[in-house]
């Protein structure tokens, strides 16, 4: 009983308002409504999506452009993914870690050197 509510405790954001996104979820619907089928598993961008991750977007600016999005990304609305959803993928998207620039890749340090 004590175990199981510890655990409890534990998976409760720290100190966030009803209005914080679950990062947890937001990976399922991640992959639920087809985001990473353009943007990647890890947000790094792909074929057809630009990279998200370590974007310095609010909650707010992600879901317009969900919405109405500017390119060739499709629109998407309130009855495939709600706000609320879209907080929570933000939440996750907040998460990964931003590509790292070429020049912290040490291989093409490497590389580069030799030239
Ligand atoms: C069919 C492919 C596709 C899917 C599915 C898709 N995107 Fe995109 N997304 C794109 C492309 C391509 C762009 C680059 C700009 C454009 O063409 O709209 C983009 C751009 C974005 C941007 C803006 C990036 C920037 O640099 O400002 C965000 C944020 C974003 N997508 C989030 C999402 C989220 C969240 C989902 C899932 C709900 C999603 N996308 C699903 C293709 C996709």
């Amino acid at each position: 009983m004590l175990f199981l509510s510890t655990v409890a405790l534990a998976a409760a954001p720290q100190g966030a308002g009803p209005e914080a996104g679950s990062a947890a979820n937001g990976k399922v619907l991640f992959r639920k409504v087809g985001c990473f089928e353009c943007h990647g598993y890890a947000g790094q961008g792909g074929r057809a999506g630009a990279p998200i991750a370590g974007l310095p977007l609010r909650a707010q600016d992600l879901i317009r452009y969900v919405r109405h999005p500017a390119g060739e990304m499709p629109a998407y609305t309130e009855k495939v993914v709600s706000d609320r959803e879209l907080e929570d993928i933000y939440a996750y998207i907040r998460t990964l870690p931003s590509p790292k620039p070429v020049k912290d890749i040490p291989l093409l340090n490497k590389i580069k050197e030799r030239q």
